[in-house]
């Protein structure tokens, strides 16, 4: 039987090193259900935004080995990207490329055409990373946006929302309606993990 890579020593030991570093990292079942995808796809090249110690990156970048396929992932902090960088060499990867830099300012590091792009970083920057970075997904490409419900908000009634946490709701509110009204995309919203949103571009 093949061996189930999530379940390797080398990705629970980065579980455990990320965790213990206060890193969050994606949750298993929407790992999986994005590796699937970019099986589907036949994804060649994935571009990430927000690294940590690489546990995700990992995640696509196996996934995409049997067709070289490519991420390119960004973090903004150095150590992290040093860290993960570690990671890649002792996993012997030869397919990710690591990029050190701050969105939304680094973003035309970015500016290339790509198959799919997943976002794991601040809530507070989503709608200027859809806005920037649509017109690079080729059609059939697809966006995967995790944290989509963070402390279960999206379950929640306005009036549950405690004070503290109403900026943060806003702006994912604020940030699906603009997803939902694109037009050319299909957007679903997967209870999966933290929460996932998948936008896929029409065509292809
Ligand atoms: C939740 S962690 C990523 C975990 C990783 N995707 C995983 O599942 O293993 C989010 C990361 O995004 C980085 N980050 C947050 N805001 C960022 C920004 N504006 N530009 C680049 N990286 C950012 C943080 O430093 C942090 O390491």
């Amino acid at each position: 039987m093949a061996e189930d890579f999530l379940k390797t020593p080398f990705m629970e030991n980065l579980i455990e090193d990320s965790l213990d570093n206060h890193i969050a990292i994606i949750q298993e079942d929407s790992a999986r259900y994005l590796r699937n995808l970019i099986q589907q796809k036949q994804t060649q090249t994935l571009l990430e935004i927000g690294t940590g110690f690489g546990y995700s990156t990992f995640c696509w970048a196996q996934a995409m080995m049997p067709w070289q396929g490519k991420v390119v992932t960004m973090e903004r902090l150095i150590k992290r990207v040093n860290k993960a960088k570690e990671y890649s060499f002792y996993g012997n990867f030869r397919n990710i490329d690591f990029v050190c830099g701050m969105v939304p300012f680094d973003l035309y590091l970015f500016a290339r055409v790509c198959d799919g792009i997943f976002v794991d970083a601040a809530i507070g920057q989503y709608l200027e990373i859809w806005h920037y970075l649509t017109p690079y997904v080729k059609p059939g490409g697809f966006f995967a946006f995790d944290n989509m419900n963070v402390k279960g908000l999206l379950s929640k009634s306005w009036a549950e929302i405690p004070r503290r946490h109403r900026t943060i709701y806003k702006r994912l509110y604020e940030f699906m309606s603009a997803v939902e009204a694109e037009p050319g995309w299909q957007v679903k919203k997967l209870h999966l993990g933290d929460g996932l949103l998948i936008a896929e571009k029409l065509g292809g």
